[in-house]
C-alpha cells in the first residue's frame, strides 16, 4: 500500500511505522506555531467556570483567541526541569499509565496565581510523548492548537506544555478514576454499574456531540481516552489525531489512515475518508464494550471471538441468547429492555453504510432517553408492580456498586 497506514492495535503497540518516522524526524528548537510566552506567573486553578458561548466552528475559536490573546486558556509554559522535578525524574512509582505515543505520569505542581505564594500545590498528570517520534510531535502540537481553545465539561482540560529540544509534553488535569478501559476490562472484582456505565457513555456521547458542533472530526474514540474523574464524570482525552471536519461542499477529508484496530469504521479504513460518521461508528463499538464487557479486539480469545463486533452479531438484540453476551461482571444487575435498546441503538452506529449512522445529537436524546425510562422502570419495579422482562431488575443506586 503506498498511503501511509497506521494503525494502532491495543497491547501490545507495534512501533514499526513510528520507528521509521522517527529516523526523518526533524525539531525546532521550541515549537513554531505556537506564541504563548513562558511565564511562570500565569495562572491558572481548578475547577474553573468554562462557559463560553457554542461557537459556529473551531476556526471561530482559533480566530477569537488570536484577536483576544486573554481568552485564551491561558496555557501554561512548562520547562522540562520543572516537569522533571514535579514527577521526580519521571519516576516509575508515578507512571499512571502507557500509550503508543508516550508515558503519563501523576505530578505535582505549584499552583501559583499572579502574586498569591500561598495556595496549595495542584496534582495533575504529565503526557511524555517519546522521543524523536515525527507522529509524537503531530499529535502534540494538534492536541496543543486544539486543547488550548475548546472548552466543554466533557473534554478533558490541558494545563500547559512543554516544547524544549527534543522533548515533547503535556500537562492535564487529573482524572484520578483513570480511564473506562480500566474499569471495564482490567478490574476483577469491583466494577462499573449499569448505570454508571450508561451515565459515562452519555457524558461521553455529549462530548463527541460538542467536537462535531465545532466542526472537529475527533478520529480516535475508544474507551481508553474516556478518562473518569473521582466521581467518575467522563472527558474525552486525547486529540492528537483529531482533525477540523471538510469544508464547503466537501463530504469529507481525506487523510492518512491512523486510529485503532477495532474502533476505526471500516469505510474509513478503506478509503481513507474521514467524515463525523466515523466518530459515530467508533462510538457504536464502544457501546458494545460496555454491555459485554469486551474489549473491541481480544487477541487472546478463540478466533470466532476476537473481534467483538463479528461475535456479538451472532447474538441479536432481539434474540432469547442476546444475554449471553452480557458482561457477567454485572451479575444480571440491569433492566434487560434497557440493554437491549442500547445494542439496538449501537447497531444504528455500526450501519456499513455511513449515512445512515445517526448524529452524536441523537445519540445523546436516545440515551437519555433511555437513562430515564431505565430510572422509571427501576420506580416501578421497587414498588412491586411490574412483572415483565427485566424489569425486576433495578439498577444501582449511584457508586453503590463499588
Ligand atoms: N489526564 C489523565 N489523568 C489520569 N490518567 C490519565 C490521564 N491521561 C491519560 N491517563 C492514563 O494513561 C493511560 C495512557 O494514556 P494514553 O493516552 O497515552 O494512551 P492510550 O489512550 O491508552 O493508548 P493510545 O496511545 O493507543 O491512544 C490512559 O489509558 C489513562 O489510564
Ligand atoms: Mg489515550
Amino acid at each position: 500500500m503506498n498511503c501511509i497506514f497506521l494503525f494502532k492495535s491495543k497491547k501490545p503497540k507495534p512501533r514499526s511505522n513510528l520507528e521509521k518516522d522517527n529516523k526523518n524526524a526533524r525539531f525546532e528548537k521550541s515549537a513554531p506555531e505556537l506564541t504563548t510566552r513562558r511565564s511562570s506567573s500565569s495562572s491558572f486553578k481548578l475547577p474553573t467556570p468554562r462557559s463560553l458561548p457554542t461557537p459556529a466552528s473551531v476556526k471561530d475559536l482559533h480566530k477569537e483567541r488570536e484577536q483576544n490573546q486573554n481568552t485564551n486558556q491561558n496555557l501554561r509554559v512548562f520547562s522540562y526541569k520543572e516537569l522533571s522535578d514535579a514527577t521526580c525524574g519521571f519516576s516509575r512509582t508515578l507512571k499512571i499509565g502507557q500509550g503508543g505515543f508516550g508515558s503519563v505520569y501523576q505530578a505535582t505542581i505549584d499552583n501559583h496565581t499572579g502574586g498569591d505564594s500561598h495556595s496549595s500545590p495542584l496534582v495533575v498528570a504529565v503526557k511524555k510523548l517519546n522521543r524523536q517520534s515525527l507522529q509524537g510531535h503531530k499529535q502534540w502540537l494538534a492536541e496543543v492548537q486544539l486543547l488550548g481553545v475548546v472548552n466543554h465539561p466533557n473534554v478533558v482540560r490541558l494545563l500547559g506544555y512543554c516544547a524544549e529540544d527534543r522533548e515533547r509534553l503535556l500537562v492535564y488535569e487529573l482524572m484520578s478514576n483513570r480511564s473506562l478501559e480500566e474499569h471495564l476490562f482490567t478490574r476483577k472484582t469491583i466494577t462499573l454499574s449499569w448505570k454508571q456505565r450508561l451515565e459515562i457513555m452519555l457524558g461521553a456521547a455529549q462530548g463527541l456531540a460538542y467536537l462535531h458542533e465545532i466542526q472537529v472530526i475527533y478520529r480516535d474514540f475508544k474507551s481508553s481516552n474516556v478518562l473518569l474523574s473521582d466521581d467518575f464524570h467522563p472527558k474525552l482525552s486525547d486529540f492528537g489525531l483529531a482533525r477540523e471536519g471538510p469544508e464547503g461542499d466537501n463530504t469529507h477529508v481525506t487523510t492518512a489512515r491512523v486510529g485503532t484496530d477495532g474502533y476505526a469504521a471500516p469505510e474509513y479504513v478503506v478509503t481513507g475518508h474521514l467524515k463525523m460518521h466515523c466518530d459515530v461508528y467508533s462510538f457504536g463499538v464502544v457501546l458494545y464494550e460496555i454491555i459485554t464487557g469486551r474489549r473491541a479486539m481480544e487477541r487472546m480469545k478463540p478466533l470466532p471471538e476476537q473481534k467483538l463486533l463479528e461475535w456479538v452479531k451472532k447474538y441479536h438484540a432481539d434474540s432469547k441468547s442476546f444475554k449471553m453476551i452480557i458482561d457477567s461482571k454485572l451479575c444480571n444487575k440491569y433492566p434487560i429492555k434497557m440493554v437491549r435498546r442500547v445494542a439496538k441503538l449501537a447497531d444504528h452506529c455500526l450501519k456499513k453504510n455511513d449515512k445512515e449512522r445517526p448524529t452524536m445529537a441523537f445519540v445523546v436524546e436516545s440515551l437519555r432517553k433511555i437513562i430515564e425510562d431505565s430510572v422509571s422502570v427501576g420506580t416501578r419495579s421497587s414498588v412491586g408492580k411490574s412483572t415483565r422482562e427485566g424489569e425486576g431488575l433495578v439498577l444501582e443506586p449511584r457508586g453503590l456498586a463499588f
